[in-house]
């Protein structure tokens, strides 16, 4: 019920009478398209991009007309969507170069637009707009401004909880994490000079993407997954997709804790930007106690470039942000340090898939 101080209120404050009081300014020449306010509106416009690629990968758009190239109206058929509203967002991915059209209107798939495909970087795609990581964005300024973490104050409870709690959700997530390692796994794999290694720890592993290609590449090397409880049967289920049962073992565990002992070699790919540099620090440590002597521990994630550049992994870094607050993307001699914390140090980088890098460590001696 309104109060009579709130009936009052509106008859205090006279909103409609001001437009006519204030004088024309200079404003409006100031909204005209100059260059600056193009560019200005063209970043805004990633929002809508983003959201009709999301929205899209989830629909299945990419899947259906790579096999099946057709018009509008039988893809809307096929998708079970409204025709009018699956046209319009056609349209944007069209003149976005991801899809094409004939001149009888049947749509297909760019190359541009192919790896938005399942299996390649579709599940990326789907996550991106999935609403559990979507809607935390929108409490970003409360977040930076009290340093809370967004993600927590949507949800009320923190991104590996959250996970744990919702499994649909999970699914989503972990197929985005395979999306990404795929293509990074292959680069390791294959860049990274395994012949002296035997056992390898993947440290945090997600579903076992990474170790099954180092696995498979490497008949000689056997493999340890450390998870949480609520990945470890996916990760067991791909191993014994993928026939490895008898090189590739899952544990249990946490690795703030411990970590499996003894290996040559640890993987920690895109675990550390999860965390705080005292987590992240706590992590290493243990590697660094289980790791054989002359073993080597390495870790694959971005190197965060100085602002002047343009980098995928400072996007990243928001992301982080948003989702896990002390969680971050890290420099170059910030990761050194970790190491140096860890009692490791950090003795090489490379470059392996778009901006990711692998930094290989050692004991100190
Ligand atoms: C960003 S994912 C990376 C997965 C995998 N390394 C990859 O790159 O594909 C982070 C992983 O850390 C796991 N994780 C989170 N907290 C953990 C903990 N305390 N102990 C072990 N694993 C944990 C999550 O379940 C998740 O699979």
């Amino acid at each position: 019920m309104r109060s009579e101080s709130d009936e009052s209120k509106p008859t205090q404050v006279e909103p409609a009478e001001k437009p006519t009081q204030v004088e024309p300014t200079t404003k409006p020449t100031q909204v005209e398209p100059t260059e600056p306010t193009a560019h200005v509106l063209k970043l805004l416009g990633g929002k809508w991009i983003s959201a009709a690629i999301a929205t899209a990968a989830n629909l299945g758009v990419f899947d259906v007309l790579i096999e099946h190239p057709q018009p509008a109206s039988s893809l809307a058929v096929a998708l079970r969507c409204d025709t009018g509203m699956l046209t319009r967002l056609l349209g944007i991915l069209e003149s976005e170069g991801l899809l094409e059209s004939d001149a009888t209107g049947i749509l297909s798939v760019t190359p541009l637009g192919a790896p938005l495909r399942s299996g390649v970087l579709g599940e990326l795609a789907a996550f991106a707009g999935a609403s559990f990581s979507w809607d935390p964005w929108s409490r970003l300024p409360d977040a930076i401004r009290n340093g809370d973490t967004a993600f927590e104050l949507h949800h009320g409870t923190g991104l590996f909880e959250y996970l744990e709690r919702h499994p649909e959700h999970a699914e989503v997530y972990h197929r985005a994490v395979d999306a990404f390692t795929r293509l990074e796994a292959i680069a390791l794999a294959s860049s990274f000079d395994f012949s002296a290694t035997r056992r390898i720890v993947d440290v945090g592993g997600g579903r076992g993407t990474l170790l099954v290609e180092v696995l498979k590449r490497h008949p000689h090397i056997s493999g340890v997954l450390l998870e949480r409880a609520a990945v470890a049967d996916a990760a067991r289920a791909v191993f014994e997709r993928e026939m490895l049962t008898e090189r590739a073992e899952v544990r249990v565990g946490n690795f703030f804790e411990s970590v499996p002992d003894g290996a040559d070699v640890y993987v920690i790919k895109h675990v550390l930007h999860n965390w705080s540099d005292e987590q992240a620090v706590r992590i290493l440590r243990n590697c660094a106690s289980a790791v054989a002597p002359q073993g080597r521990v390495l870790v694959v994630e971005g190197i965060m470039l100085p602002p002047s550049y343009r980098d995928g992994t400072r996007l990243l870094d928001l992301e982080m942000m948003t989702l896990l607050g002390p969680g971050r993307e890290r420099t170059k001699p910030e990761f050194r340090r970790l190491f140096a914390a860890a009692g490791l140090r950090l003795e090489s980088s490379q470059e392996l898939a778009g901006t990711t890098r692998l930094m290989s460590g050692g004991r100190r001696s």
